[in-house]
């Protein structure tokens, strides 16, 4: 069983992004509405935005509560559908990102769904504040999603200038971050690493591959 602070850290690490998604949609909506923009389509939108995300928030804290008690109770989800709903969740951010789907084969997964996502989410943003940080002109990322032999293969590939030589090991450490903003935790790769590993019995990668930095989840 984790402490409750390391558990208060996790899910305040889980939260932070779909809040501040929140916040820009309903902000977005403020502007809008100031200049006249607001008509029925973009509010639409943006109260779809919203519920996606606040439906993930909600989903996590069962998923949470399954995780630390260690209930045995895993269903059965597509990979291509975690995925575009992490999609989905981020679509605000995403807008000027290059963002490419290869579904080979889309692999059944036994597990919790939303842990599973929250991986993919982690590995996401880690590419959008590579991208800022690195100032990439032409921010890609390429997820391709496969099955052989009854194993789940997802690969996330991004152009931000890959991962530098010497933290290429430390990535999953916890605590570890190049960041030196104050928000920043260095959890997040450690829990993903967490969750795959020990939650879902599978392997979770990291290699640098042509001008970026590519990961590659088995379960
Ligand atoms: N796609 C990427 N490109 C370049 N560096 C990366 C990428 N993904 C992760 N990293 C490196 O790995 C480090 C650890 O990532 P991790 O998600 O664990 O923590 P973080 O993003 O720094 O902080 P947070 O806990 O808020 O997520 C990052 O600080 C960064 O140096
Ligand atoms: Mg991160």
């Amino acid at each position: 069983m984790a402490t409750i602070g390391e558990l208060l850290n996790i899910i305040s690490h889980q939260w932070r992004q779909p809040l501040a998604q929140i916040n820009a949609v309903t902000l977005d909506m403020y502007m809008d509405k100031k200049q006249d923009k607001l008509g029925e389509e973009e509010l639409k939108k943006a109260i779809a935005d919203i519920e996606t995300t606040t439906q993930y928030l909600s989903n996590t804290i069962d998923d949470f509560s399954r995780f630390f008690i260690q209930e045995k109770e895993k269903v059965d989800f597509s990979s291509k559908v975690a995925i575009e709903k992490c999609i989905n969740i981020l679509s605000p951010s995403l807008k000027h990102i290059d963002i490419k789907v290869s579904i080979l084969k889309d692999a059944k997964i036994n597990g919790y769904i939303t842990l599973y996502q929250q991986v993919i989410l982690t590995i996401i943003i880690n590419s959008l504040d590579a991208f800022e940080s690195q100032k990439i002109q032409n921010p890609k990322i390429e997820i391709e999603v496969d099955e052989k032999e009854k194993i789940s293969y997802v690969c996330i590939t991004d152009n931000a200038n890959g991962i530098k030589r010497e933290n290429i090991d430390k990535i999953f450490d916890l605590y570890f971050s190049t960041k030196n903003d104050k928000k920043v935790s260095g959890l997040g790769l450690y829990i993903a690493k967490q969750i795959i590993h020990k939650n879902m019995d599978g392997t979770i990668r990291v290699e640098n591959r042509g001008n970026g930095a590519r990961f590659s989840i088995s379960v």
